[in-house]
């Protein structure tokens, strides 16, 4: 039995993401509006009646997974859910999705998601659902609002798309142009989560430091939701370089609300390799750029992303790289095999990197990454600092939270519960994690 031929509504749904921040934050919004809809969650793609898979495309094996993902929807019987497709890959793949599997019953991409009620609509009457418009006027304005959530932490997309065209990235054709969501809609957005319950609003951008409305930048919205009451912490993610404006770095030094932690992706430390990237910025911009943030928030938390093996990266390139990261000291970085993307210039470029070379290089980088989050953890024990209770921890008793540098920190503190902001002495650090000792105070959330 294929559900999309029985012209049934699904009455209960399923949304699994994948891939970034973003797509999170998208896969929360279509659960809202199918709840809207009177759709009921299930814990389970396979029980559900609908099932959406919010895909990413920004590597070859992040984008191949969802086909291997939609087989496991099966059940024993033969039947499945309903299937919806969403997300980067649907908007990339479009009707080829449906070509490579009779599974898929609904494509949808990530700017006209809030038309899928009407695709479900479609799919159930055996029609035609596919629908990857990047209509001018944006989802957000036909969205329901955000409910009531009893959770600490929020995320809010403030800016999408990009319009850098770094060589080897998917994300201008998945996402498309940069826009700015307006002023007022994200502070009404804001207020209405921090009504629900959230303490710390990380806002979401593909260049989210890009964001502009009528002259004001995002220091000015990041000042403004500083003078919300209940909100305790703000946080951003992720941004260019480029657009690192002499305003958001002011507000590192003396926004108290903002967290001291900054994701800024270099990719290489190697000019020519950066060049060939189109990534608009030197090893030496870059740097120095830094040195502008630290002296604004001397304990800032630096964390990046790297991509090792880009078309023609010698040895010497490698090395920049590692050199570069050694003299940073990142708290925290992402590190990826180049992964060449059907449509990008790189993907054509001569030169293209064996893989046990990608493999070599990755490894060096990641145990480099790994002793310099060790060190930046390590250099924590024995300070005090405030911990936002996020959930329980593995072990009986013990619940974990962030510090504000991101870090994740167990704590045993009786009668606290999440949500809580706590204050902590660190103890003990690890590469992924510290632990910490209640010092007696907490602010109940
Ligand atoms: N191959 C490998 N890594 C990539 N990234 C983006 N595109 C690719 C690609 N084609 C990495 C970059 C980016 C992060 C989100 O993913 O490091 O910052
Ligand atoms: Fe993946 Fe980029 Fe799409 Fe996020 S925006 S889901 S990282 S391809």
């Amino acid at each position: 039995m294929i559900h999309s031929k029985t012209k049934t509504k699904p009455q209960t749904y399923h949304v699994k993401s994948f891939g970034c921040q973003m797509n999170v934050y998208d896969g929360e919004r279509m659960a809202e509006m199918l709840d809207a809809q009177g759709l009921t969650p299930a814990a389970d793609g396979v029980d559900a009646d609908m099932v959406v898979l919010n895909t990413c495309h920004i590597r070859e094996k992040a984008a191949e997974k969802v086909y291997s993902d939609i087989g496991r929807l099966r059940r024993d019987d033969g039947s499945r859910p309903m299937i919806a497709v969403a997300g980067c890959v649907a908007q990339a793949e479009g009707a080829e999705i449906k070509r490579r599997t009779k599974m898929v019953d609904i494509v949808v991409g990530p700017q006209a998601y809030h038309r899928l009620p009407d695709l479900i609509d479609r799919a159930a009457r055996g029609e035609e659902a596919l629908d990857t418009d990047m209509p001018a006027a944006s989802k957000f304005g036909v969205l329901p609002g955000r409910p009531k959530q009893p959770r600490p932490t929020a995320f809010l997309t403030v800016q999408e798309g990009c319009d850098k065209f770094c060589t080897y990235c998917v994300v201008p054709y998945t996402r498309g142009a940069e826009i700015s969501r307006p002023w007022d809609a994200i502070i009404d957005e804001a207020k209405a989560l921090v009504d629900g319950g959230a303490r710390e609003i990380t806002l979401l951008g593909q260049n989210v430091n890009a964001w502009e409305d009528d002259g004001k930048g995002l220091h000015d919205l990041i000042r403004a939701l500083d003078r919300m009451e209940r909100l305790e912490r703000i946080r951003y993610t992720t941004s260019h370089p480029n657009d690192m404006s002499d305003g958001l770095i002011a507000a590192h030094g003396d926004v108290e609300k903002l967290m001291p932690y900054l994701h800024l992706p270099v990719q290489s430390g190697s000019d020519p390799i950066l060049k060939a990237m189109n990534r608009s910025h030197t090893r030496d911009s870059y740097l120095r750029l830094l040195e502008r943030v630290r002296a604004a928030r001397p304990d800032i938390a630096l964390s990046g992303d790297f991509i090792v093996g880009f078309p023609s990266e010698s040895d010497t390139d490698f090395e920049q790289t590692l050199s570069l990261v050694r003299e940073v000291g990142y708290a925290y970085a992402f590190s990826f095999k180049y992964s060449p993307r059907p449509g990008t210039p790189a993907a054509d470029m001569k030169n293209q990197i064996a893989p046990e070379v990608m493999d070599e290089r990755l490894q060096r980088l990641q145990a480099q990454i790994v002793a310099d989050q060790l060190a930046f953890n390590q250099a924590t024990v024995g300070k005090r600092c405030k911990v936002l209770i996020e959930k329980p921890g593995r072990k009986p008793g013990q619940l974990v939270g962030k510090s504000p540098w991101l870090q994740s920190v167990h704590v045993y503190a009786d009668g606290a519960k999440i949500g809580d902001m706590i204050e902590v002495d660190i103890v003990s650090a690890g590469p992924n994690s510290l632990a910490g000792e209640l010092t007696g105070k907490k602010e109940a959330a």
